[in-house]
């Protein structure tokens, strides 16, 4: 949820850190911070910290104005605000009462009223309403009682409850940083001369792609030329390096006014790249990565996809698209909702989690649960070594590329052809279609770049849809089957974005209640069908007809020549010709851009909404 950020080396620390944090921003912006160890008046070091609620840009500006010493060691927090509110005080880092050690910290401290009342009892003076502050006074305590910062944090970490990725600098030992991580993302960079601490590899991705991954339950420690892990007791451990496939380019703008419009228009670069190397020349599946073998893939009985927000409406389509191809019962549920009601699972039982982060958290608990009961568990994931991959059985990574606007996109499109793909490949092993119906869907699954292209090209008619809607309050989506999450994936940009009411509905629940939101103007987009599918398509007619009749607006998604849908239409989005259950691929991308632009014109921060983050690492 924050993004953290830690250095030693050679460069100006606090260069290196605040880079990195304007490149993890997108986690939190709450407000942003950093503290440095620095050369002292008498010869020592000691620790200098500026910290400011707020986006990065305030902190930049004050250390601008009243520029920091120099200083090759530091560390640096944006914060996502779960204790107390996102003022200059709450803001990290939190340092400890004698200013010896600083700590930065994204998660919950689960046991932090306890230990805060420990620490008030023994004459602690708390200045803060964190938990974060507490870990900063325990971690001093320890230092100032003879143990160096590592062991000082491994002691802590163990009395600590809840998730947690700590960052602490001593401001005696300037050739250190210390982190530790439970239950929350921590990734080391690997330079020569220097090494870094990010929350993920965008904080150093300008120094080094070499990355270590950290297991659950350790501690690192970086220097300038070694990195050393050991676990929450001071065993040595391992981590497991890793190469960067993506660059600093690919983390900027590139020219674009949002990282979301750049990853909007990024998707069909991202689709092709989800489907590289998955299958060869005759259609046939080849995915690697699933570690799971064929003979375990035939015994499954049930599939229970679980996911949170936009991936949630990937699972979704993903249930149509696997039960049609497979015939296996596929539930979908929200992550937080799943093990809280005691869900039937067994060894046969395949649960797939789809997070693009990797760090959901909501989403990771979930995972563990059906791991306890003895279920496999398929991850699909966009973030390569992040916690949700590495604690399933097997995963399908996305290779949309890194997605920093908060708002999910390419994401989402390429954890519906990893949801494709899974789905297929299932029917490969299982014998549930034959060779030649699976080789035309990968077909037309390859040939979805092209496709999206096509609408992309076609955004201007879009962006003047949200120049006429710009002063809309109220903005109503439906669809059927597969385009009943692309309404509601619709209406989630919309809320994500231009902060309106915004809803999405199944057309034919329509009748059963929502109907009566229906006013004379009311914008509605309306998902339909291709004509394939012909009672589908019919029925999303009759719908559409019934809400024109009370006077809404009705704003068309159908195929470029949908005839018998056109005469109902009052705004008409062409889409390309593509099978039912891919539709969504092409008919969510004039929502995302609708959203976007509506969003702009609106003076919105699209990158950064109120209230969000991109990954909701606290349950
Ligand atoms: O990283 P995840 O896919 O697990 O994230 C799940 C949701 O938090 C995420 O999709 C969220 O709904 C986005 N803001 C949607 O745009």
């Amino acid at each position: 949820m924050c993004g953290i950020v830690g250095y030693v080396g050679e460069k100006q620390a606090r260069d290196v850190v605040v880079e990195g944090l304007r490149l993890l921003e997108y986690r939190g912006y709450d407000s942003a911070g950093i503290a440095l160890v620095a050369g002292g008046e008498l010869g020592q070091t000691v620790l200098v910290s500026d910290k400011r609620a707020g986006k990065l840009a305030n902190l930049e500006k004050a250390i601008a104005e009243d520029a920091l010493p120099a200083a090759t060691t530091g560390i640096g927090h944006t914060r996502w605000a779960t204790h107390g509110a996102p003022n200059d005080v709450n803001a990290h880092p939190h340092l400890g009462p004698q200013r010896r050690v600083a700590v930065v910290h994204n998660g919950i401290l689960e046991n932090f009223a306890r230990l805060r009342d420990e620490l008030e009892r023994a004459g602690h003076d708390l200045l803060s309403e964190t938990d974060t502050e507490v870990a900063a006074h325990l971690i001093e305590n320890e230092v100032l009682a003879g143990a160096d910062l590592t062991t000082a944090m491994q002691n802590v970490c163990r009395r600590l409850e809840g998730a947690f990725t700590l960052v602490a600098i001593d401001a005696h030992d300037p050739s250190r940083v210390v982190a530790a991580r439970r239950n929350s993302p921590l990734v080391v960079g690997l330079g020569v001369g220097e090494n870094f601490i990010g929350s993920d590899v965008a904080a150093f991705i300008e120094h080094t792609r070499e990355a270590l991954e950290l297991g659950q339950d350790q501690v690192v420690t970086i220097t300038r030329d070694a990195v050393a892990v050991s676990d929450f007791d001071g065993n040595e451990a391992q981590g497991r390096q890793y190469h960067v496939d993506w660059d600093l380019a690919a983390a900027e703008k590139d020219g674009y006014d949002w990282f979301m419009r750049k990853e909007i228009f990024e998707q069909p670069r991202a689709i092709a790249d989800a489907l590289l190397g998955r299958h060869d020349e005759n259609g046939q599946l080849q995915l690697d990565e699933v570690r799971i073998s064929d003979d375990e893939l035939r015994d499954i009985d049930k599939i229970v996809i679980i996911a949170c927000g936009t991936s949630n409406y990937a699972a979704m389509v993903a249930k149509y698209a696997i039960e049609h191809w497979t015939r296996i019962p596929c539930e979908i549920e929200l992550s937080h909702e799943f093990r809280y009601r005691d869900p039937i699972l067994t060894r046969n039982t395949l649960v797939v989690a789809i997070s693009q982060s990797g760090e959901t958290a909501d989403t990771l608990m979930a995972i563990r649960h059906a791991k306890k009961q003895k279920a496999k568990v398929l991850a699909i994931c966009n973030t390569n070594g992040s916690t949700i991959p590495r604690e399933s059985d097997a995963v399908i990574y996305t290779h949309a590329g890194p997605e920093i606007g908060v708002a999910s996109t390419k994401g989402f499109l390429t954890q519906l052809v990893a949801c494709y793909l899974l789905g297929l490949y299932l029917a490969q092993v299982r014998g549930t279609k034959y060779g030649d119906e699976i080789a035309a869907v990968v077909g037309e699954l390859a040939a979805m770049s092209d496709r999206v292209q096509q609408v992309l090209d076609d955004a201007d008619r879009v962006y003047a849809l949200a120049e006429r809607f710009k002063d809309t309050t109220s903005v109503l989506f439906i669809g059927r089957h597969a385009g009943f999450p692309v309404a509601l994936e619709g209406a989630l940009k919309l809320k994500e974005l231009a902060y309106i009411h915004a809803e999405g509905f199944a057309a034919g629940e329509l009748k059963h209640g929502p109907i009566a939101l229906i006013e004379p103007g009311l914008p509605v987009f309306c998902v339909v069908p291709p004509r394939g599918r012909d009672q589908l398509h019919d029925k999303m007619i009759s719908a559409i007809q019934e809400i024109r009749a009370r006077g809404a607006l009705t704003i068309v998604l159908a195929e470029a020549d949908d005839d018998e849908v056109t005469p109902y239409a009052d705004v008409f989005i062409p889409l390309p010709t593509v099978p039912t259950l891919l539709q969504p691929l092409v008919a969510t991308v004039p929502l995302q851009l609708f959203a976007c632009e509506l969003a702009t014109l609106m003076g919105h921060d699209v990158d950064q909404p109120r209230n969000l983050a991109k990954s909701v690492t606290v349950e």
